[in-house]
């Protein structure tokens, strides 16, 4: 009887404690109408974007292997066959984005085949049943606007918006929700900051100006999408960014040094666009670099969803080797079953920790998981990275943050920009000599949890 008792007790805290983590069988099912998604960009799979920017910077040796995107998974051709990769994985979103290098080749000269081609890769997936999500600037550029100068040139939003209203005027009709840019914070450290993407800069100064012109683009593209005639006409449309959160946390936990670099780490690279939406106001620092206070026409609440793309988590510290002083950098010694392919920490609770401090920032804002995803090439770990993030989308939802669809990144293997193809993040294993695509076991079962809504 006694035995009986403490048994109960037991199996009664064990449940109160499974309930405060939101990891009770009872609580693994997704709220009805969940958005299930796969992501993809459109430089990593289509091939052949020969006018852009990436592939001057692959064709220059610039990638790590030398891997060229060359036809990449010829998605460009065989968009239908990847469109019932989606169905049969029975997805209800899908997350791609146009490429600009396409649309306009020549400045001012739109292909209209090439946004015919999208219109009808966008009915195709509409006919079964998964809803666009359309990014239009997914890291590359049309040749012609990186020569003029990028993101550095002061005439870069009237032209972003030009091609904005482009692509507008074309997919309207078919497309409700929006993301402007992709993840703006990493594209412009990498490219103007650490030299690793086009075009390749290492100054502060660029950084900023760079960081100006994309924000007054955004808010340009948020007001120029909302003004369209389907929208005007009262049809619902969103428009969001791609955050990406890397979590950042102090090197040595004790350090107030550490403590201090990875709290302003985390405050400009993760938090500084997102409030800037909040504020209207764009406020950029890096200590006797650059300093930017500059409010932009249009830009206070230009979003109405958070787009969080999440990986993993890094280590911040004082370091006398490092630039700047500081050293950031995955935590270090990990065995490969904590971490994927490319090193990246296995961090599952960083992502409950980016959506409750997105949550925090914007109250009124659902949360879209625009990305999230591992390379895994043994296809070893990702059934259970999968797992373990959805549930801390679970215990989110449980804590009242309104995480309204996940997308996972990505649909099949692509080429993984300067890494070239050797990161496997897909559902689907490519075979580049064939082209063929396989479902992987992890992909199985990420179609069996959307069939049941549950994990
Ligand atoms: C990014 C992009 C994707 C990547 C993915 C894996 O974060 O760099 O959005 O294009 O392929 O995140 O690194």
């Amino acid at each position: 009887m006694k035995t009986y008792k403490i048994f109960r007790q037991i199996s009664w805290a064990l449940v109160l404690l499974n309930g405060h983590y939101g990891w009770t069988s009872e609580n693994s099912s997704f709220p009805k109408g969940f958005a299930w998604c796969a992501a993809t960009a459109a430089h990593q799979i289509e091939g052949g974007n020969s006018n852009s920017d990436w592939w001057e910077w692959e064709t220059s040796g610039h990638t790590r292997s030398g891997d060229r995107s060359g036809a990449a998974c010829d998605d460009w051709n065989r968009y239908a066959e990847d469109v019932q990769l989606l169905k049969d994985l029975g997805v209800t979103r899908y997350r791609l984005s146009v490429e600009w290098a396409r649309i306009e080749p020549t400045s001012g000269h739109f292909d209209l085949q090439a946004l015919r081609h999208y219109k009808d890769e966008i009915i195709l997936l509409r006919k079964a049943g998964i809803s666009p999500l359309v990014t239009l600037h997914h890291f590359t550029l049309p040749l012609w606007f990186a020569k003029n100068g990028g993101w550095e040139w002061e005439g870069a939003p009237a032209v972003f918006a030009r091609y904005v209203t482009a692509v507008r005027d074309a997919l309207e009709d078919e497309v409700q929700d929006w993301i402007t840019f992709n993840e703006p914070s990493i594209f412009l450290s990498l490219g103007y900051l650490d030299g690793k993407f086009p075009p390749g800069k290492k100054d502060a100064a660029a950084l900023g100006r760079a960081l100006t012109q994309v924000m007054k683009s955004h808010a340009l593209a948020y007001h120029i999408l909302h003004d369209g005639k389907v929208a005007q006409s009262g049809k619902k449309i969103r428009v969001g960014l791609a955050n990406a959160v890397l979590v950042l946390d102090p090197k040595i936990s004790w350090s107030p040094i550490d403590k201090l670099l990875a709290h302003s780490a985390d405050k400009k690279f993760n938090w500084a666009i997102p409030e800037s939406l909040n504020t209207g106001v764009l406020k950029f620092s890096i200590p006797f670099q650059v300093s930017i206070n500059l409010p932009i026409q249009g830009l206070q609440g230009a979003e109405d969803f958070f787009g969080l793309n999440y990986y993993t988590r890094n280590l911040v510290g004082f370091s006398f080797s490092a630039p700047h002083f500081i050293s950031i950098a995955p935590v270090e010694a990990l065995d490969s079953t904590h971490r994927s392919d490319l090193g990246w920490e296995i961090y599952p609770e960083g992502f409950y920790r980016a959506m409750k401090t997105a949550h925090e920032l914007k109250p009124d804002l659902p949360i879209m998981i625009t990305e999230n995803g591992i390379a895994d090439a043994e296809d070893s770990r990702r059934k259970d990275f999968v797992t373990s993030h959805l549930q801390q989308v679970l215990r989110a939802i449980q804590d009242k943050i309104p995480v309204e669809g996940y997308c996972y990144w990505s649909l099949l293997d692509n080429f993984e920009w300067n890494d070239g193809f050797s990161p496997r993040f897909g559902l689907y294993k490519m075979d580049y000599a064939t082209q063929k695509r396989t479902l992987r076991p992890s992909g199985i079962f990420y179609g069996e949890v959307i069939k049941k809504n549950s994990l």
